[in-house]
C-alpha cells in the first residue's frame, strides 16, 4: 500500500497564491480526471514515458501509485481554479522524487492534466511552493528537474523560479517523430548556481 514518504509522514497542504498541493491519495488515482489525464496524448507527449502513448488502464496508473517508493518520493495533488474566481479542483500532480538526505536534494516532475488550466500559472506557482518545501520543511540544499527542449512551458516556468540549465542530454527523448535534448535544470537553496 502506498504512503507518503517517511521523511513527511504528517499530512500536509502547501500552498501559493490561489494554488495548493495535497498528497495525492488512491482516490485520486482511481478518479476519472486522473484516467483522462494520462489518456490524453496533449498531456502524456511532452512527460518523457512511450508507454504512456498507448491507451492507459485505470489499473495501471492505480499500480503506479501503489509502487511509489514512500521512502524517496513525495506525490502531491495540485488544486487550483481553472476559471477566474472559480472553486479549487483537482488539475494535476507533482512528484518531489529522488529524495537524498545525505546529498540534500530532491528531483521535480509536474503535470497540469487539465488543460483548460494551462497558461494560469498553476505550473510556476506549484513549482514555488515544491521549492520551498524541499528547502525550508526539508533543509536541504538542491531541486533538479529535465524536459523536453521543446517544452516552452516548462522551460518558462523553472526559469521564473530561479533554475538555470546545468546539462543536456542531446537527442535523448523520442518526440513528434525525432530525438530532441532533453534539458536538466536545477535550483540552490543558497540562490547561486552552486553548492
Ligand atoms: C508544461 C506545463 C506543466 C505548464 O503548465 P502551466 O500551468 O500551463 O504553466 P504556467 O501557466 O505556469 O506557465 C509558465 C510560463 O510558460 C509559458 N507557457 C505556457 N505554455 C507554453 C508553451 N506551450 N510554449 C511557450 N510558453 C508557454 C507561460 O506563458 C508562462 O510564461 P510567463 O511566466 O512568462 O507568463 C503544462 O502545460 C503541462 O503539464 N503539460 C503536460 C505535461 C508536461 O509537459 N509536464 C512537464 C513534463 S517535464
Amino acid at each position: 500500500m502506498a504512503r507518503q514518504s517517511t521523511l513527511t509522514d504528517a499530512p500536509f497542504a502547501l500552498r501559493e497564491g490561489v494554488v495548493s498541493m495535497r498528497p495525492f491519495t488512491r482516490r485520486d488515482a482511481a478518479s476519472a480526471d486522473y484516467l483522462r489525464w494520462m489518456n490524453d496524448p496533449q498531456v502524456t507527449r511532452t512527460i518523457g514515458r512511450f508507454d504512456y502513448l498507448l491507451p492507459v488502464s485505470r489499473t495501471k496508473l492505480k499500480q503506479y501509485f501503489e509502487d511509489i517508493d514512500a521512502d524517496t518520493t513525495v506525490f502531491l495533488a495540485i488544486l487550483a481554479p481553472t476559471t477566474r474566481g472559480g472553486l479549487p479542483r483537482f488539475v494535476g500532480t507533482l512528484k518531489i522524487y529522488d529524495l537524498d538526505p545525505l546529498a540534500r536534494r530532491a528531483s521535480l516532475g509536474i503535470m497540469v492534466g487539465e488543460r483548460k488550466a494551462w497558461g494560469r500559472g498553476i505550473a510556476t506557482a506549484s513549482i514555488r511552493a515544491a521549492c520551498r518545501y524541499v528547502f525550508e520543511v526539508l533543509g536541504f540544499g538542491k531541486v533538479t528537474a529535465g524536459y523536453l527542449s521543446t517544452n516552452g512551458g516548462m522551460h518558462q516556468a523553472f526559469r521564473r523560479n530561479g533554475f538555470r540549465t546545468e546539462g543536456v542530454l542531446r537527442k535523448q527523448v523520442f518526440f513528434a517523430g525525432k530525438l530532441v535534448d532533453h534539458v536538466m535544470v536545477c535550483k540552490f537553496a543558497n540562490g547561486k548556481q552552486r553548492a
